[in-house]
């Protein structure tokens, strides 16, 4: 199993360009089983996810070319989709696979989904994706660990989510763009992703409106059609490497992103201390000597992102002051608590609530990657840690982070992968 081995102490320094974003992405290559004709994307971030996705769309009978997925670019082609199955192998690496089950359901009238059980950031329910097409007149029984799912033409309805959903958003749009009629999902999630998502759909000749606000309005067409969409920059790569350029004091310049989309972390890395400029498409930051600690609540957007909590834990490390941060959107999301401790972190946990004392330094220990956003938060912490930092289990990092030990070498990181 491949470790990363990081020699802190180096500020980070210089330019690197940041990946389409991989939350958009998933949903965006779903929303390719809606039409027969040929899908042909750009700026797709180079992600084990999406190569997982790509498998399983494969496996439907999508035709993805280049088939490696190993591309910025993909055409996908579904007229030849026969297999409306996601099975229980590929769901369990990737959740986000359940993205499928409202484009198959719409296009369809079938689709047999395993349900992707817990992970290890909390339980992760699927119910509100499935009231929501039930809503819509879909026959949904769950058996044997799969949701199966039948309807004729899915009618558009009224549904209002119990908590704000990013992905059962995202399911319930695409389902309700080949619906008969008129859906209005209340309690969207207001995230970028799902904007990114509807702009895609529109591009295929869906009609959504409202998206980016609570309430989005899907009339229904009976037909989708082929397009080419470049996939949005991924804004949690980019509030990363801005931690990581802070934690370390740090200059950094990043590029083909965009500002737009963070000002809940920018404002937070600003009351930290930093100075941040914005370019088009550009994104400059210079750290100060010390960082001044930073409390935080976490909440769907546009409050501050939960996938965004960790790495701003690992800089809270070593801030000057006492920060609390509390998670509100994932009962269990501070499994990296455990693993900075062991780096020398002064942590306490009170139920959703991290309290952190900085230090006034790091040292470098063996520690364990737990899942995706805790992994970039030892990854922070490494960096500015004395000494070496052997990270094990980095294959969460490559689900999520394109090319993370290259892009840190690029800015000057003494970084191996092992
Ligand atoms: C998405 C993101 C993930 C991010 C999360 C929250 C993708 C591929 N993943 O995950 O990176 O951390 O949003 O911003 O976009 N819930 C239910 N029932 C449901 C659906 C959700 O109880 O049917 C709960 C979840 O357990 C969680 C909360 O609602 O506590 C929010 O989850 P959700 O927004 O659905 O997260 P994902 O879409 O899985």
């Amino acid at each position: 199993m491949d470790k990363l081995a990081i020699e802190g102490g180096a500020s980070l320094a210089g330019e690197i360009v940041i990946s389409g974003a991989k939350n958009a992405a998933l949903p965006i290559l779903c929303a390719a089983l809606l039409t027969g004709g040929t899908m042909t994307f750009s700026n797709l971030p180079r992600l084990r996810d999406v190569a997982t996705l790509l498998k399983l769309l494969a496996q439907m009978g999508v035709c993805v070319t280049p088939e490696s997925g190993e591309e910025r670019q993909a055409a996908l082609d579904a007229s030849g989709l026969n297999n409306p199955c996601a099975p229980y192998d590929l769901v369990k690496t990737m959740r986000a696979s359940i993205l499928v089950l409202g484009p198959l359901l719409a296009r369809c009238g079938e689709a047999k989904v395993s349900l992707p059980g817990g992970c290890a950031i909390g339980a992760r329910p699927v119910d509100q994706h499935i009231k929501g097409l039930q809503a819509m007149g879909a026959e949904i029984a769950v058996e044997q660990g799969y949701i199966h799912a039948r309807a004729g033409r899915l009618k558009g309805a009224r549904i209002c989510t119990d908590m704000v959903t990013v992905t059962g958003t995202e399911n319930l749009i695409m389902a309700a763009s080949l619906a008969e009629g008129e859906t209005i999902i209340e309690n969207a999630a207001r995230e970028p992703e799902v904007v990114d998502l509807a702009n895609c759909l529109v591009s295929m000749g869906a009609r959504i409106s409202g998206a980016g606000t609570d309430v989005i309005r899907i009339q229904g067409v009976k037909k989708l059609r082929g397009a080419t969409y470049a996939i949005m920059p991924d804004r949690i790569e980019t509030g990363t490497y801005l931690c990581a350029a802070a934690a370390t004091g740090g200059k950094v310049r990043l590029l083909k992103t965009s500002a737009a989309s963070l000002d809940s972390v920018i404002d937070k890395l600003m009351d930290a201390g930093c100075d941040i400029r914005f370019a088009r498409d550009a994104i400059s930051l210079q750290a100060p000597a010390r960082l001044k600690s930073i409390s935080l609540r976490t909440a769907p957007y546009p409050a501050f992102p939960t996938d965004m909590q960790a790495q701003f834990m690992a800089i809270n490390c070593v801030a000057d002051g006492v920060a609390t941060i509390r998670e509100t959107i994932f009962e269990n999301r501070f499994m990296h608590v455990a693993e900075l401790q062991r780096l020398g972190a002064d942590i306490q946990i009170e139920g959703n609530n991290a309290i952190v004392r900085g230090v006034a330094s790091l040292q470098g220990a063996t520690v364990m990657a737990t899942d995706l956003r805790a992994s970039a938060s030892l990854v922070v912490a490494a960096l500015v840690a004395q000494g070496e930092t052997l990270i094990d289990r980095i294959y969460h990092l490559d689900r999520g982070y394109e090319d993370m030990a290259e892009k840190l070498s690029a800015l000057g990181a003494k970084v191996r992968r092992i």
